[in-house]
Protein backbone atom coordinates (compact mmCIF):
# COMPACT_ATOMS: atom_id res chain seq x y z
CA UNK A 1 0.00 0.00 0.00
CA UNK A 2 1.57 3.59 -0.87
CA UNK A 3 1.77 5.62 2.58
CA UNK A 4 1.17 8.96 1.68
CA UNK A 5 3.58 12.20 4.14
CA UNK A 6 1.64 15.47 5.61
CA UNK A 7 2.74 18.62 6.41
CA UNK A 8 0.64 18.40 9.42
CA UNK A 9 1.79 15.37 10.62
CA UNK A 10 4.95 16.54 10.37
CA UNK A 11 4.53 18.89 12.60
CA UNK A 12 2.97 17.15 15.09
CA UNK A 13 5.88 14.55 14.78
CA UNK A 14 8.66 17.57 15.52
CA UNK A 15 6.43 18.83 18.52
CA UNK A 16 6.78 15.17 20.05
CA UNK A 17 10.26 14.55 19.34
CA UNK A 18 11.05 17.64 21.70
CA UNK A 19 10.19 15.69 24.94
CA UNK A 20 12.05 11.92 23.52
CA UNK A 21 14.77 13.77 25.84
CA UNK A 22 12.83 13.10 29.03
CA UNK A 23 12.18 9.32 28.44
CA UNK A 24 14.49 6.49 28.71
CA UNK A 25 14.63 3.12 26.44
CA UNK A 26 13.70 -0.23 28.40
CA UNK A 27 16.61 -1.65 30.11
CA UNK A 28 15.41 -4.34 31.47
CA UNK A 29 15.16 -6.81 28.63
CA UNK A 30 18.61 -5.80 27.93
CA UNK A 31 17.91 -6.50 24.00
CA UNK A 32 15.35 -3.59 24.12
CA UNK A 33 18.61 -1.16 24.63
CA UNK A 34 20.21 -1.35 21.74
CA UNK A 35 18.05 1.56 20.14
CA UNK A 36 18.13 5.43 19.31
CA UNK A 37 15.85 6.78 21.87
CA UNK A 38 14.95 9.92 19.43
CA UNK A 39 13.25 7.57 17.22
CA UNK A 40 9.99 8.98 16.28
CA UNK A 41 7.56 7.00 13.66
CA UNK A 42 3.79 6.85 13.08
CA UNK A 43 1.45 5.57 10.68
CA UNK A 44 -2.02 6.20 10.51
CA UNK A 45 -4.37 3.75 8.29
CA UNK A 46 -7.79 5.90 7.49
CA UNK A 47 -10.85 4.88 6.25
CA UNK A 48 -10.43 1.42 3.57
CA UNK A 49 -7.18 2.13 2.07
CA UNK A 50 -5.73 5.33 2.96
CA UNK A 51 -2.47 5.24 4.61
CA UNK A 52 -0.54 8.66 6.08
CA UNK A 53 3.12 8.16 7.52
CA UNK A 54 5.59 10.42 8.77
CA UNK A 55 9.31 10.09 10.51
CA UNK A 56 11.56 6.68 11.02
CA UNK A 57 8.94 4.32 9.69
CA UNK A 58 11.29 1.94 7.68
CA UNK A 59 12.13 0.91 11.74
CA UNK A 60 11.16 -2.86 12.70
CA UNK A 61 10.76 -3.60 16.34
CA UNK A 62 9.04 -6.42 18.82
CA UNK A 63 5.19 -6.44 19.99
CA UNK A 64 5.85 -6.54 23.56
CA UNK A 65 2.84 -5.93 25.39
CA UNK A 66 0.68 -5.38 22.38
CA UNK A 67 1.44 -8.76 21.87
CA UNK A 68 -1.37 -9.14 25.10
CA UNK A 69 -4.45 -8.06 22.98
CA UNK A 70 -3.95 -10.76 19.80
CA UNK A 71 -3.20 -13.66 22.32
CA UNK A 72 -6.35 -12.43 24.37
CA UNK A 73 -8.27 -12.21 21.15
CA UNK A 74 -6.55 -15.73 19.79
CA UNK A 75 -7.53 -17.76 23.08
CA UNK A 76 -11.05 -16.32 23.08
CA UNK A 77 -11.43 -17.54 19.69
CA UNK A 78 -10.15 -20.84 20.83
CA UNK A 79 -11.95 -21.30 24.07
CA UNK A 80 -15.10 -18.59 24.49
CA UNK A 81 -14.90 -16.05 27.03
CA UNK A 82 -16.26 -18.36 30.01
CA UNK A 83 -13.30 -20.08 30.11
CA UNK A 84 -10.81 -17.69 29.39
CA UNK A 85 -12.71 -15.14 31.81
CA UNK A 86 -12.55 -18.23 34.76
CA UNK A 87 -8.91 -17.95 35.09
CA UNK A 88 -8.62 -13.92 34.21
CA UNK A 89 -10.84 -10.99 35.07
CA UNK A 90 -12.08 -7.68 33.72
CA UNK A 91 -10.58 -5.07 36.17
CA UNK A 92 -7.67 -2.44 35.91
CA UNK A 93 -5.26 -2.58 38.99
CA UNK A 94 -3.62 0.75 39.47
CA UNK A 95 -0.65 -1.37 39.78
CA UNK A 96 2.54 -1.62 37.24
CA UNK A 97 2.18 -4.17 34.65
CA UNK A 98 4.79 -6.75 36.47
CA UNK A 99 3.19 -6.13 39.92
CA UNK A 100 3.24 -9.11 41.86
CA UNK A 101 1.14 -7.54 44.68
CA UNK A 102 -2.52 -7.98 44.01
CA UNK A 103 -2.05 -12.15 43.21
CA UNK A 104 -1.60 -13.06 46.55
CA UNK A 105 -4.52 -10.96 48.16
CA UNK A 106 -7.05 -11.89 45.39
CA UNK A 107 -8.81 -15.05 46.98
CA UNK A 108 -8.57 -17.05 43.96
CA UNK A 109 -5.10 -16.01 42.52
CA UNK A 110 -6.91 -15.15 39.37
CA UNK A 111 -5.05 -12.13 37.70
CA UNK A 112 -7.27 -8.67 37.80
CA UNK A 113 -6.98 -8.52 33.79
CA UNK A 114 -4.93 -9.89 30.56
CA UNK A 115 -3.15 -6.71 30.14
CA UNK A 116 -0.82 -7.06 33.28
CA UNK A 117 1.89 -9.81 32.74
CA UNK A 118 0.42 -12.09 35.36
CA UNK A 119 -2.82 -12.15 33.59
CA UNK A 120 -1.43 -12.29 29.71
CA UNK A 121 0.80 -15.41 31.25
CA UNK A 122 -2.57 -17.13 31.75
CA UNK A 123 -3.81 -15.84 28.66
CA UNK A 124 -0.88 -17.02 26.55
CA UNK A 125 -1.05 -20.22 28.15
CA UNK A 126 -4.79 -20.92 27.07
CA UNK A 127 -3.66 -20.50 23.22
CA UNK A 128 -4.23 -23.93 21.93
CA UNK A 129 -1.38 -25.55 19.71
CA UNK A 130 0.14 -29.29 19.95
CA UNK A 131 3.49 -27.88 21.00
CA UNK A 132 5.40 -24.65 21.54
CA UNK A 133 6.09 -24.33 17.41
CA UNK A 134 2.32 -24.61 16.56
CA UNK A 135 1.66 -21.94 19.19
CA UNK A 136 3.85 -19.34 18.09
CA UNK A 137 3.06 -20.45 14.59
CA UNK A 138 -0.14 -19.58 14.99
CA UNK A 139 0.46 -16.26 16.79
CA UNK A 140 2.88 -15.33 13.57
CA UNK A 141 -0.29 -16.07 11.44
CA UNK A 142 -2.35 -14.52 13.38
CA UNK A 143 0.01 -11.05 12.70
CA UNK A 144 0.50 -12.19 9.60
CA UNK A 145 -3.20 -12.44 8.73
CA UNK A 146 -4.19 -8.40 10.17
CA UNK A 147 -0.61 -7.41 8.72
CA UNK A 148 -1.21 -8.93 5.43
CA UNK A 149 2.99 -8.23 5.07
CA UNK A 150 4.88 -11.04 3.33
CA UNK A 151 5.84 -13.29 6.65
CA UNK A 152 6.68 -12.70 10.14
CA UNK A 153 8.84 -13.52 12.23
CA UNK A 154 10.28 -12.84 15.96
CA UNK A 155 13.74 -11.17 16.78
CA UNK A 156 15.25 -14.15 18.51
CA UNK A 157 17.83 -12.01 20.33
CA UNK A 158 15.04 -10.28 21.88
CA UNK A 159 13.31 -12.86 23.08
CA UNK A 160 16.33 -14.52 24.41
CA UNK A 161 17.15 -11.70 26.15
CA UNK A 162 13.69 -11.61 27.99
CA UNK A 163 13.90 -15.61 28.38
CA UNK A 164 17.18 -15.16 30.21
CA UNK A 165 16.66 -12.53 32.42
CA UNK A 166 12.82 -12.79 33.34
CA UNK A 167 12.80 -13.62 36.88
CA UNK A 168 9.74 -11.76 37.93
CA UNK A 169 7.40 -13.05 34.96
CA UNK A 170 8.94 -16.48 36.30
CA UNK A 171 8.02 -15.99 39.44
CA UNK A 172 4.47 -14.87 38.27
CA UNK A 173 3.99 -17.80 36.73
CA UNK A 174 5.09 -20.30 39.17
CA UNK A 175 2.62 -18.30 41.55
CA UNK A 176 -0.38 -18.85 39.25
CA UNK A 177 0.95 -22.74 38.82
CA UNK A 178 0.65 -23.09 42.30
CA UNK A 179 -2.53 -22.08 42.74
CA UNK A 180 -3.54 -24.08 39.70
CA UNK A 181 -4.43 -20.80 37.35
CA UNK A 182 -1.68 -22.20 34.99
CA UNK A 183 -1.51 -25.65 34.24
CA UNK A 184 1.69 -25.73 31.47
CA UNK A 185 5.17 -26.22 32.20
CA UNK A 186 6.20 -23.06 33.05
CA UNK A 187 9.49 -22.89 31.29
CA UNK A 188 7.99 -23.68 27.75
CA UNK A 189 5.39 -21.11 29.01
CA UNK A 190 7.49 -18.47 29.42
CA UNK A 191 9.44 -19.44 25.88
CA UNK A 192 6.32 -18.93 24.37
CA UNK A 193 5.31 -15.93 26.38
CA UNK A 194 8.65 -14.21 25.04
CA UNK A 195 8.74 -15.21 20.73
CA UNK A 196 4.92 -13.48 21.45
CA UNK A 197 6.40 -10.53 22.62
CA UNK A 198 9.09 -10.37 20.22
CA UNK A 199 7.42 -10.68 17.10
CA UNK A 200 8.53 -8.09 14.86
CA UNK A 201 6.46 -5.08 13.12
CA UNK A 202 6.34 -1.53 11.62
CA UNK A 203 4.43 1.33 12.27
CA UNK A 204 2.03 0.31 9.39
CA UNK A 205 1.47 -2.91 10.58
CA UNK A 206 0.12 -1.45 13.94
CA UNK A 207 -1.52 0.87 12.06
CA UNK A 208 -3.17 -1.71 10.45
CA UNK A 209 -4.30 -3.88 13.17
CA UNK A 210 -5.82 -1.05 15.20
CA UNK A 211 -7.62 -0.75 11.59
CA UNK A 212 -8.71 -3.82 11.90
CA UNK A 213 -9.96 -3.59 15.63
CA UNK A 214 -11.81 -0.26 14.51
CA UNK A 215 -13.98 -2.25 12.23
CA UNK A 216 -15.10 -4.63 14.58
CA UNK A 217 -13.08 -7.04 12.90
CA UNK A 218 -13.29 -6.55 9.44
CA UNK A 219 -9.95 -6.00 7.11
CA UNK A 220 -10.78 -2.50 5.71
CA UNK A 221 -8.98 -3.81 2.45
CA UNK A 222 -11.40 -6.78 1.48
CA UNK A 223 -14.31 -6.56 4.15
CA UNK A 224 -13.05 -10.15 5.31
CA UNK A 225 -13.99 -11.20 9.05
CA UNK A 226 -10.47 -11.34 10.52
CA UNK A 227 -11.82 -11.66 14.23
CA UNK A 228 -15.49 -11.71 15.52
CA UNK A 229 -17.16 -8.65 16.25
CA UNK A 230 -17.77 -9.31 20.01
CA UNK A 231 -13.88 -10.25 20.66
CA UNK A 232 -12.98 -6.88 18.93
CA UNK A 233 -15.55 -4.87 20.97
CA UNK A 234 -13.67 -7.00 23.96
CA UNK A 235 -10.40 -6.13 23.14
CA UNK A 236 -10.76 -2.20 22.19
CA UNK A 237 -12.71 -2.26 25.98
CA UNK A 238 -9.42 -3.50 28.00
CA UNK A 239 -7.21 -1.41 25.57
CA UNK A 240 -9.50 1.89 26.97
CA UNK A 241 -9.38 0.81 30.95
CA UNK A 242 -6.18 -1.23 30.95
CA UNK A 243 -4.00 -0.71 27.80
CA UNK A 244 -1.57 1.83 29.18
CA UNK A 245 -1.17 0.67 32.38
CA UNK A 246 -1.46 2.46 35.71
CA UNK A 247 -1.86 5.57 33.01
CA UNK A 248 -5.02 4.41 31.61
CA UNK A 249 -7.62 6.48 33.60
CA UNK A 250 -5.26 9.31 32.68
CA UNK A 251 -5.02 9.05 28.78
CA UNK A 252 -8.65 7.83 28.68
CA UNK A 253 -9.35 11.54 29.98
CA UNK A 254 -7.02 13.47 28.46
CA UNK A 255 -6.87 10.91 24.66
CA UNK A 256 -9.98 8.90 24.49
CA UNK A 257 -8.88 6.32 22.31
CA UNK A 258 -8.37 2.71 22.94
CA UNK A 259 -4.62 2.08 22.62
CA UNK A 260 -2.07 -0.37 23.63
CA UNK A 261 1.82 0.19 24.60
CA UNK A 262 4.72 -2.37 25.13
CA UNK A 263 8.12 -1.15 26.47
CA UNK A 264 9.51 -1.49 22.86
CA UNK A 265 8.21 1.84 22.52
CA UNK A 266 5.30 0.85 20.83
CA UNK A 267 1.77 1.94 20.97
CA UNK A 268 -1.21 0.74 18.73
CA UNK A 269 -4.52 2.81 18.81
CA UNK A 270 -7.98 2.23 17.47
CA UNK A 271 -10.26 4.70 16.94
CA UNK A 272 -13.89 3.32 16.19
CA UNK A 273 -15.27 3.66 12.32
CA UNK A 274 -12.06 6.14 11.59
CA UNK A 275 -8.98 3.74 11.59
CA UNK A 276 -5.61 2.30 13.25
CA UNK A 277 -2.95 4.09 14.28
CA UNK A 278 0.76 3.08 15.32
CA UNK A 279 3.94 4.71 17.10
CA UNK A 280 7.34 3.59 17.70
CA UNK A 281 9.15 6.26 20.04
CA UNK A 282 11.57 3.66 22.03
CA UNK A 283 12.14 6.19 25.07
CA UNK A 284 9.41 5.52 27.52
CA UNK A 285 8.10 7.33 30.32
CA UNK A 286 8.12 6.19 34.18
CA UNK A 287 4.75 3.84 33.84
CA UNK A 288 6.58 2.14 30.16
CA UNK A 289 4.44 4.13 27.81
CA UNK A 290 6.23 5.69 24.70
CA UNK A 291 6.35 9.66 26.09
CA UNK A 292 6.63 11.14 22.56
CA UNK A 293 3.89 8.44 21.38
CA UNK A 294 1.53 10.28 24.17
CA UNK A 295 2.12 13.47 23.27
CA UNK A 296 1.19 12.36 19.35
CA UNK A 297 -2.24 11.28 20.08
CA UNK A 298 -2.84 13.79 22.74
CA UNK A 299 -2.51 16.18 19.21
CA UNK A 300 -4.38 13.91 17.12
CA UNK A 301 -7.06 13.61 19.64
CA UNK A 302 -7.38 17.35 19.90
CA UNK A 303 -7.06 18.10 16.43
CA UNK A 304 -9.13 15.61 14.36
CA UNK A 305 -11.76 15.04 17.60
CA UNK A 306 -11.08 11.25 17.69
CA UNK A 307 -11.82 11.43 21.69
CA UNK A 308 -14.85 8.75 21.74
CA UNK A 309 -16.24 9.97 24.84
O1 LIG B 1 6.70 -9.20 29.98
C1 LIG B 1 7.31 -8.15 29.84
O2 LIG B 1 7.74 -7.52 30.80
C2 LIG B 1 7.51 -7.61 28.43
N1 LIG B 1 7.73 -8.67 27.50
C3 LIG B 1 6.30 -6.83 28.00
C4 LIG B 1 5.92 -5.73 28.97
C5 LIG B 1 5.41 -4.52 28.30
O3 LIG B 1 5.52 -4.32 27.13
C6 LIG B 1 4.79 -3.51 29.20
N2 LIG B 1 4.47 -2.33 28.44
N3 LIG B 1 4.34 -1.22 28.58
Amino acid sequence: MYCQTSAELETFLLRAQKVTTEGEVAHYIPALKNVDKNTLAMSIYHGQNQCFTVGNTEHTFTLQSISKVLALALALMDHGQEVVFSKVGMEPTGDPFNSIAKLESTKTARPLNPMINAGALVVTSLIKGAGLQEKIGRLLSFVHEMTSAPERKYDEAVAMSEYHTAHLNRSLAYFLKQHKVIEDDIEELLELYCYQCAIEVTCYDLARIGAIFAREGQDPESGRTILPAHIARICKTFMVTCGMYNASGEFAIKVGIPAKSGVSGAIMASVPEWGGIGIFGPALDEKGNSIAGIHLLEMLSSNYELHIF
